[in-house]
């Protein structure tokens, strides 16, 4: 059975907190433990142990060949993970850390298990902006590799409430501190060579990261599908709902149209939109993710919004798209991958030559 552990107060020193100290034990006995990081929840466990970095693959049915993420609480644990870090990856630490910045540097030997790694000569690192996060590594005194929390394929938690439902039975326990903060995961950049890359959009824009080391390098796979990705992650469909996902790419009126044409053959449309149109479309199912005008808001809205969308069963659903600036690039991100790149454009609709 899956302990619940309610951390509802995050004011004073939660380190002292009971829950946090037998969460931590759990760490230490080479358990895994679900808990809240400022991104999405993690599913934490040992670094250095084979036996519990195993049990997160089993608890996740993710493959072996996908390496996780390492979370650490201070600068001090990280040289025991590494031996090189270079000075853009200095500034980075000293301007995103704690936050929603993985870090991929040169694996020091033996610091962790193979496991976490994948085999890979390099390590991810980050040090999550959570308090709950950060004092159950202090206190459990070890770095924990841990991915999002979710059943491998679907979206990542954003609520105990989904953890439950994708793990519940499946590991030790849940520290439960409420909703996450970003709602999406944390950016994943490579810092071991000349010319830093960015692997996987996230919490942590490309523009915020130039301002800070200049230009930076963006993995192909990520503008071109065709691409093998650099991160092992990447390659895999994600966060998908039950229903297929087309986004949609037009006026309101002809997305309108559309949502009619399906109606007209029997079918349930949902419609994943925000606040600002949510009134216009008339569908079965019409939900809103945030705010256009503020793209934090639909970032820390989407993943609830999609397993949402699963409750209640349409037989499809369209989303609204985002331009690919700031936050706005992870956005995109995600929804092509759950909607596994089905795009309707109006563009190819008012073609002549456009074949359906
Ligand atoms: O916000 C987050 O990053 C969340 C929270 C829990 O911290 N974690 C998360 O982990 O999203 P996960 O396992 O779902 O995604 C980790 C990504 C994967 O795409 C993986 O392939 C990549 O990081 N990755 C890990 N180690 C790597 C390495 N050494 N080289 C390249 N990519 C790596
Ligand atoms: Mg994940």
């Amino acid at each position: 059975k899956t302990i619940h552990w309610i951390v509802d107060k995050l004011e004073d020193n939660i380190s002292t907190y009971p829950q946090i100290t037998e969460a931590a034990q759990f760490l230490s006995d080479n358990e895994v433990i679900a808990f809240p990081t400022e991104t999405v929840y993690g599913l934490g466990a040992n670094a250095k142990s084979d036996e519990a970095i195993a049990k997160i693959f089993a608890a996740k049915g993710r493959p072996s060949d996908n390496p996780l993420i390492v979370h650490i609480s201070t600068v001090t644990q990280l040289h025991e993970l590494t031996d090189h870090i270079s000075e853009q990856a200095k500034l980075l630490i000293k301007i995103f850390w704690p936050g929603p910045l993985t870090i991929i540097f040169p694996k020091k030997e033996h610091s962790v298990s193979k496991l976490v790694t994948a085999g890979l000569e390099t390590v991810a690192v980050r040090m999550p902006d959570h308090p709950i996060a950060l004092d159950l590594i202090s206190a459990s005194g070890l770095p924990i590799a841990a991915p999002s929390a979710n059943r491998s394929g679907k979206p990542s938690p954003t609520t105990a409430d989904h953890v439950f439902s994708d793990l519940n039975g499946r590991i030790a326990g849940i520290v439960d501190g409420g909703m996450t903060g970003v709602g999406v995961e944390s950016t994943v950049i490579d810092c071991t060579g000349e010319i830093p890359v960015i692997l996987r959009p996230g919490g942590v824009s490309q523009e915020e990261i130039e301002a800070v080391i200049g230009k930076v390098r963006v993995d192909q796979a990520l503008i071109n599908q065709d691409e093998k990705p650099k991160s092992p992650g990447m390659k895999y469909t994600h966060y998908a709902p039950a229903a297929p996902l087309y986004l949609v790419d037009g006026e309101q009126k002809w997305v309108q149209g559309l949502i009619n044409q399906k109606q007209a053959t029997g079918q349930r449309v949902g419609m994943l939109t925000t606040n600002e149109s949510a009134s216009i479309y008339k569908a079965d199912y019409v939900l809103a993710c945030g705010s256009k005008n503020d793209l934090k808001t639909v970032a820390h809205e989407l993943y609830n919004t999609l397993r949402a969308f699963d409750e209640r069963k349409p037989d499809l659903i369209f989303a609204e798209v985002f331009p690919r600036i700031g936050l706005g690039t992870a956005l995109m991100n995600r929804l092509e991958k759950a909607a596994g790149h089905k795009w309707i454009r109006q563009i190819d609709a008012d073609d002549p030559n456009h074949i359906q």
